[in-house]
This record gives structure tokens, sequence and C-alpha cells, in this order.
């Protein structure tokens, strides 16, 4: 059972992951281009597996291994994070193999039996600087807790100078191709950028640390294996230094302007909002929320200086769509940012309070008390709203120190 075949990475490393052409959502994250789930089989004296993948494709994964020896011979089973993504398939794995050992981080254990109510744990913790000895190899555990799970850990195989580095580094992107330099490098970009924004965002800190701390290590990486995406082999200091800009989130001169609407009212105040930051030599990303996913505006705004938002008031509230996006974009915690709010309401106008109160939640800075419309946008609110543009354009060239 062998229809599937595993892909050669080294001379004693293969890729025995799934692909997943068809996934549109991933537990909400907008995954347009699918994503694949990476496990690895190393040809050790102790054969070893790192990571599993989701549930439906144990067998995608079984075929790939038996295409290179029979599974049986697995005796070590490495799981670096526990979501279920690349623990779904763990159990039947387990049983299928019956590997010697299974090993899992301190946090990793506990999130598996709880994922797993195991009958009896199969779980030996390791922490960081703890090594699994392989037979004619070894494998280095270091814990990344909260990058981006508390049981988060990556994994060195330092005879091949390979790093198993579980989500870090991954983006989601079904593909043929398994090496970052078989695909063009605008769209690892466009992906990395998009999965760091959503999974990795709120936990910039941790990541600048992180990469600090590998680089103290001084590893040597010729191959950086993530659990999604491509594996990076020509491009791993363009994908290190990509982490390390997104981490410190350093300022660029771009406004990213997102609204709702419901008679085009805050829609005009929105396109006169862009059309003041462009006079002003602004770039902008107008989102309208009805054509936008939430995880791209997470993505432009990762690269972004500016977080405009308008929305009418609809029953003494902002507008429910633009609620959820606040509500998401608070979570990912985005710093360094600047910003403003506006809309068009009836006869109460609640709006853009509420929305000032939700900028100021994010700490964003606001440079403007905000700006109402009652009913529809005249020729003055139309200007001020340009004017409102242009303000939050020359904070920004203030900030960057001039456009791109
Ligand atoms: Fe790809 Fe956090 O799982």
């Amino acid at each position: 059972m062998d229809a599937f075949k595993a892909v050669k990475l080294t001379e004693n490393v293969y890729w025995v992951g799934a692909i997943d052409w068809a996934i549109r959502d991933f537990h909400g994250y907008s995954t347009g281009r699918g994503s694949t789930y990476n496990a690895y089989l190393i040809l050790s004296d102790k054969i070893t597996l790192i990571d599993t993948v989701k549930k439906p494709f144990f067998n995608e994964m079984m075929m790939r291994i038996s295409s290179v020896i029979d599974p049986s011979r697995i005796e070590i089973i490495i799981s670096n994070h526990s979501e279920m993504d690349h623990t779904g398939a763990l159990p039947d794995t387990i049983s299928a193999v019956n590997p010697d050992k299974v090993y899992a981080s301190p946090m990793g254990s506990k999130a598996l039996s709880a994922h797993f109510h195991w009958e009896e744990d199969p779980i030996e913790v390791v922490k960081t600087g703890d090594s699994a000895d392989l037979g004619n190899m070894s494998i280095e555990f270091i814990e990344t807790r909260m990058l981006h799970w508390p049981d988060s850990m990556v994994s060195y195989l330092p005879e091949e100078k390979i790093l198993f580095s579980q989500d870090g580094f991954g983006m989601h992107l079904a593909s043929t191709e398994r090496f970052d330099d078989e695909l063009p490098l605008n769209l690892l970009e466009e992906e990395a950028r998009k999965y760091y924004a959503n999974i990795l965002m709120p936990f910039s800190p941790l990541v600048s640390a992180l990469l600090g701390n590998l680089g103290k290590m001084q590893l040597e990486i010729d191959l950086l294996c993530p659990d999604h995406g491509p594996v990076w082999r020509s491009n791993i200091g363009w994908i290190l230094g990509k982490w390390s800009f997104w981490a410190e989130r350093k300022p660029s001169p771009k406004a990213v302007v997102v609204y709702d609407t419901m008679w085009n009212s805050t829609r005009t105040m929105a396109e006169s909002v862009v059309e003041g930051l462009t006079q002003e030599g602004v770039s902008s990303k107008l989102m309208p929320l009805r054509a936008s996913l939430l995880s791209d505006i997470a993505a432009e705004v990762l690269c972004a200086s500016a977080l405009i938002v308008g929305s009418p008031t609809i029953n003494g509230r902002i507008f429910p769509s633009v609620a959820e996006c606040m509500n998401y974009l608070g979570g990912l915690k985005p710093r360094n940012l600047v910003g403003a709010a506006f809309g068009s309401y009836g006869w109460s106008g609640e709006a853009v309070n509420e929305l000032n109160g939700l900028l100021e939640g994010m700490k964003v800075e606001l440079v403007s008390e905000g700006l109402r419309a009652v009913y529809v946008p005249d020729a003055e609110v139309i200007e001020e709203s340009v004017k409102l543009g242009k303000t939050v354009g020359r904070r920004i060239l203030e900030i960057c120190g001039g456009a791109e």
C-alpha cells in the first residue's frame, strides 16, 4: 500500500506528510490555496517519525511511509506540537507502529492527554536541552512555549543540520513542490506573511526572543522543515529575516481602511479617507468587510502603520461585521499603529465612540476624535473625510520618515 510516495529531502530524511488541496477554512483562517500537514521520516538506526498529520490523512501518511520502509520499523515518534492538524493521526499511528518511544514537551504531554484521554499514556516527556538517541544520530529538543501553543517545541538533527520547526516558518499552501526554491518567492512571501499575521502576531515579542536565542545557539541549518508548506533550503536566511521584521513590527508607510456600510454612506466616507491618504502620498488598502476575509485583513495590518475603521450605527452599536473584525484583530495584538474611526448614523451615532474605545483598547494611537455623518454625507462631510485621511497620512509619514 504505497500509492502515495515519500519525497526524499536528504539521503536519510523523507517528507511523508499529506496535501490538503480542498481546505478553505482552517478554524476560521481562510486557506485559499489549501495546506499541507508535514511529517518527516528519519532513517536513523532507530527510525524516527517527526509529527503526524490531520486524522483524515492518516492513510496518505502511512502510504508515503510504506513507500520507503515497513512502518512497523519506526521506533521513535516525536510530537513537536499537539494541535490536531499534527496529532489527529497520532493515536492511529501509535497503534499501527507500536513505537518504543513517543516524545513530547511537558506541556505537550499534558495537552495530548487532554486531547486523547489515553488509557495508558505513551508519552515520554522531554525538555529543552534533552536529546533522543537515534543510534547513529541524535535529536535535540528546544521548547518554544507559546509559539504558538504552550506545548510547542522544535527538534534539531545535528548530523543532517535540519531543524524541524513545527508551525514555525510555515504557511498554508498546497503544492506538489516540496522545496521553497521550486515556488515563486512572492507567493511564499504572501502566504508566509498571512500565516505569521494570523498565527504568530500575538506572540511577536516571544518570536523576537526565540530568533535571538537561535542566533546565540549558532545552529547550523541546511534544511528548515516546518509542519505546513514547503521545506526551506535556499531561502532560510530570507524567511528568518522576514519573521524578525514582522516580529519587530517596524512601521511602514501604509494604511488599512476597513468598513461596513448600510446605505453606502460609510462607504463614501471610507473612499474619501483613502483619497486623503493618497493625496498625502501614503499607500492604503481599502477593505470592505463584505468583500474581505478577516485573515486577509490581518495580513495587511501586519505591514501597516495605520488602522482606520468605519461603521454605521445600528441599534446603538457598531455594525456586527465591524465588531467581529475588531474582536479578531484585537486578539492578534497588532502593535505600533495609529488610527481613527468614522461612520454615518441616523439618530444616535454611538458607533464612532465605541470604535474609539476598541481602538484604544488595542493601543492604537488615535489621531482624531472621529468623524460622524448624519445619514448621507454632504460635500462638507466628504471634505472632512478627505481631511481625516490626510491627517492620518501625515502622522504615518512622521512616524516612518517619508513615503517608500
Ligand atoms: Fe499547524 Fe498549531 O498547528
